[in-house]
């Protein structure tokens, strides 16, 4: 199964969310290989942490730029996930990678200027849709506000609907530490000692597989 975490937005957690479902699935004993489709290389990095420090639950990562299809239908035939990390903007590895996968799924953080790529999105998507029908498309709220007084999560969600292309997840990552402290480590958060961040993979790993 092909999983792209992409978006046109920058910095909305697509690298953390897609190393963290990485070595979810990694321990979980299935076969995963990461796709680092980004030249910032954050992928790539965490894997080669991971790598050094000798993991019980490897993901093999590799490194695959502009037209990434065909890498991605060959890769789909020797592991049981292939999870790319697309590079953000309107990029070609975006929109190639979207015509092979099986799912994609659109972190944005629930602020203005991430609901305002969202139309483009959508455009993107729905010309992915017209060679590869049966791509499901998720949006996954990252970072939300752990301050129970701020309600920007109910906003984005009402928001969202005027974009029925991009189904909402139950599942929302919250803005956490740890989050970031595991990217630095080449671990996923669910091997942290952080009982809600770890639940948080977890039922995400539940809702789209
Ligand atoms: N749930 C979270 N809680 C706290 N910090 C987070 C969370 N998700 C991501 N971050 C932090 O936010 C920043 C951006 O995240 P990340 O690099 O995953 O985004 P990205 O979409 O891959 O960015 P880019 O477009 O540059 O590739 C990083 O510093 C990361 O550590
Ligand atoms: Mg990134």
């Amino acid at each position: 199964m092909i999983i792209v975490i992409g978006s046109q937005k920058g910095g909305c957690g697509k690298s953390t969310t897609t190393v963290s479902v990485c070595a979810a699935l990694a321990s979980q004993g299935k076969d995963v290989v990461l796709v680092d489709a980004d030249r910032q290389t954050t992928a790539a990095n965490w894997a080669a942490d991971r790598d050094q420090d000798g993991t019980p639950h490897p993901v093999h990562c590799v490194q695959k730029y502009d037209n990434i299809r065909s890498t991605l239908i060959d890769l789909d035939k020797r592991y049981e996930f292939v999870v790319v990390d697309a590079a953000g903007r309107d990029s070609r590895e975006l929109r190639t990678g979207i015509t092979a996968a099986h799912m994609l799924i659109v972190p944005f953080r629930p602020s203005q200027p991430d609901l305002d790529t969202l139309p483009r999105m959508q455009e993107i998507i729905t010309q992915a849709q017209d060679l590869n029908p049966n791509l499901q498309v998720y949006g996954l709220l990252t970072m939300n506000p752990t301050n129970p007084s701020v309600h920007e999560e109910a906003e984005a969600r009402e928001y969202f609907q005027e974009f029925p292309i991009i189904q909402p997840l139950k599942t929302m990552i919250y803005d956490r530490k740890v989050y970031r402290d595991s990217m630095s480590v080449g671990k996923g958060v669910t091997e942290m000692n952080n009982p809600k961040a770890k639940t948080e993979i977890e039922n995400l790993l539940r809702e789209i597989l």
